[in-house]
């Protein structure tokens, strides 16, 4: 595990685009997990910024709102064309996306797990941390999903993604799609990025407590090639 604690969130931006700019130099046709949130926005600027070559580059995303359409402008995938895809030179056809509209659910789960292993499973994956811990759509509770499966949404997730639902929480969608445990953990290297002191609590747990699924994220303990990146207000909560 590798930690670096940075002073604020442009520092970790810095530290997070320096290392995806590297990776994807050192291997083009690197497969890539990314998460959607505030956490990464300015990232995504900055990689757009990069001028790096994203041609052979693939990329999954972490996870989607149920029932949304990619059109749909509260869709995650709304948001990384938005903020990434539009800006860069990534083939359509390598951009791997749940679809939230899919009529069948289950199918879409399976056909995302075929997906992410004909692509040779994941290079690099990055992560946000869910202020109660969540990682993707994993959310707390008494168990967790190893595979891609679809997941009632906590209210207080809901809340935090309200947004880009008009502000109205009840807009957001009640459940999602997202990848499970096992791609989380099976990718080859994780980079978990966590600012602000709304995850100070969560970046305690994920850091220092045990590993349980009432914090999904703490699980990225047992991950052997796991960097954190956490500003100062994040680890304002870590013991000693
Ligand atoms: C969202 C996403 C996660 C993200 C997290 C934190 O609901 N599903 O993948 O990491 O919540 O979001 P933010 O970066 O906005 O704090």
């Amino acid at each position: 595990m590798t930690l670096h604690l940075v002073d604020d969130h442009d520092a970790a931006t810095a530290r997070v685009t320096a290392l995806v700019s590297h990776v994807i130099r050192e291997t083009p046709s690197l497969v890539l997990g990314l998460p959607t949130g505030r956490t990464p926005m300015a990232l995504y600027a900055a990689l757009a910024a990069a001028r790096l070559d994203w041609s052979r580059v693939r990329t999954f995303n972490l996870d989607e709102f149920s029932t949304l359409a990619p059109e749909h402008p509260g869709s995650f995938r709304a948001f990384m064309d938005e903020h990434l895809f539009r800006h860069v030179n990534l083939a359509p056809a390598s951009i791997g996306f749940l679809r939230g509209d899919a009529a069948d659910l289950a199918a879409e789960c399976g056909r995302y797990e075929a997906a992410m292993a004909d692509a040779g499973g994941i290079d690099l994956l990055l992560v946000g941390l869910g202020g109660n811990g969540h990682i993707g759509f994993n959310e707390p509770g008494e168990f967790l999903h190893a595979e891609t499966h679809v997941v009632p949404l906590h209210e207080s997730t809901r809340r935090a993604n309200a947004e880009r639902f008009g502000g109205d929480w009840r807009a957001v969608p009640a459940s999602a799609l997202t990848m499970g445990m096992r791609q989380v953990l099976s990718a080859r290297r994780v980079v978990m990025m966590a600012t602000g002191a709304s995850k100070a609590d969560a970046v305690a747990a994920m850091l220092d407590g045990p590993l349980t699924t009432r914090c999904p994220a703490s699980w990225l303990q047992a991950h052997p090639d796991v960097t954190f990146v956490i500003d100062r207000a994040a680890s304002a909560r870590r013991p000693g």
